[in-house]
């Protein structure tokens, strides 16, 4: 009888084994959903290499097996990265973090929060799976209505609250110091400005701490942000709450800056930086808001997740704002059928 070929002959005469290759990844990411966000997300991750695994999720097996392919074929121009795709949750096994990005996107003129219940019956799959595998998981949730999804996303897992996060209004705030940066001539990167609260029509812009350099803006024009501005800066944040529904309207989706923004996440998580962030965390108890919701504030971030709230100083009405994008959210968690 015909020996079996050796599998790995050209292998084995090319270098000699001397200890296992198999081990645990370290820094694995899983990705579910693999629409235009989460190969913008699975996609910057590798590009920055942020993981050393990054695992691909979704309901469609053809356009998932492409999606990996793609990623796997531009290897040879980064840091090794494992690519690996499947509809099912156990090649999530052991991830650092899992990035969910699955369910229903807005359409032109729908709103975030016309999405929910959609969502909410997709994530009743989702969560259970992947804590299943990685049961010290952190969760980050990208799905609209973002932090809604987050607060689903906690009760499904049986997580503690530190380590489910959603993206919550990162975003935002990095398209109010985008716009501010085109207003004043200053690198974005040197604008400092917050948006808080709910990442989508109410969201509040935190106008009391805006500032360049700690020159607080307010101190240099005291109208900033009212009605009575005559500079109008007002207008900017009316760009931010609008700027998904114009780039939806534009090209469809949103893709890139929410991908450059996962990353940045993932990497604060891996390598522990302690940045601080807006993103979208349980708030009770937090500038008077008394229900058990998700919004976003300010928050430290590291290797067990978020592990600080900052202390704002908000102005009376900043806080009356937040209070009052919490209780449209508490009523919207209200209606959800568990
Ligand atoms: N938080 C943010 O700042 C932000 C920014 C942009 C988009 N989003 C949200 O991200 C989500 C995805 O947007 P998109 O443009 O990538 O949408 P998309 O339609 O391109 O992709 C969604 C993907 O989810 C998959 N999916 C659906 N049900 C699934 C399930 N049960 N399990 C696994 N996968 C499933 C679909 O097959 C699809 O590939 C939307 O909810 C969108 O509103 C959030």
């Amino acid at each position: 009888m015909m020996e079996p070929p050796c599998k790995f002959e050209t292998r084995d005469k090319l270098m000699t084994e001397i200890g296992p290759c198999m081990q645990a990844p370290h820094n694995k990411i899983s990705v579910v959903g693999v629409g235009q966000v989460g190969m913008a997300c699975a996609y910057t991750v590798m590009l920055q290499g942020v993981a050393s695994e990054i695992c691909l999720v979704d309901v469609i097996k053809d356009k998932l097996h492409g999606e990996m392919m793609d990623l796997q074929h531009g290897q040879a121009f980064l840091k090794n990265v494992t690519v690996k795709a499947s509809t099912d949750y156990c090649v999530t096994a052991g991830s650092a973090i899992c990035i969910v990005t699955a369910g229903a996107r807005q359409r032109d003129g729908e709103s975030r929060l016309d999405l929910v219940q959609k969502n909410v019956e997709i994530f009743k799959h989702i969560i259970p799976n992947l804590v299943k595998y990685s049961p010290d998981c952190i969760l980050l949730i990208i799905s609209n209505p973002v932090d809604i999804l987050t607060y689903v996303a906690w009760k499904l897992s049986g997580l503690p609250h530190h380590r489910v996060m959603g993206s919550g209004t990162m975003l935002d705030s990095s398209r109010f110091r985008f716009l501010m940066s085109q207003k004043l001539g200053i690198a974005a990167q040197s604008c400092h400005g917050w948006i808080i609260g709910e990442h989508g029509d109410s969201s509040v812009p935190v106008w009391s701490g805006v500032n360049i350099a700690g020159v607080h803006l307010r101190s240099l024009n005291p109208s900033l942000g009212k009605d009575d501005d005559p500079e109008n800066w007002k207008q900017v944040h009316q760009e931010v709450v609008q700027s998904a529904y114009q780039i939806i309207k534009l090209k469809g989706y949103t893709s890139w800056a929410i991908g450059l923004m996962v990353s940045t996440i993932c990497q604060a998580i891996l390598k522990n930086t302690r940045n601080v962030y807006a993103l979208s965390t349980l708030v009770q108890g937090y500038h008077g808001v008394d229900r058990e919701i998700y919004l976003s504030l300010p928050v430290v971030i590291g290797e067990g997740g978020i592990t600080h709230v900052m202390c704002q100083t908000l102005s009376k009405e900043e806080e009356k704002q937040l209070q009052e994008s919490g209780r449209m959210l508490s009523s919207v968690i209200e209606t959800i059928k568990w």
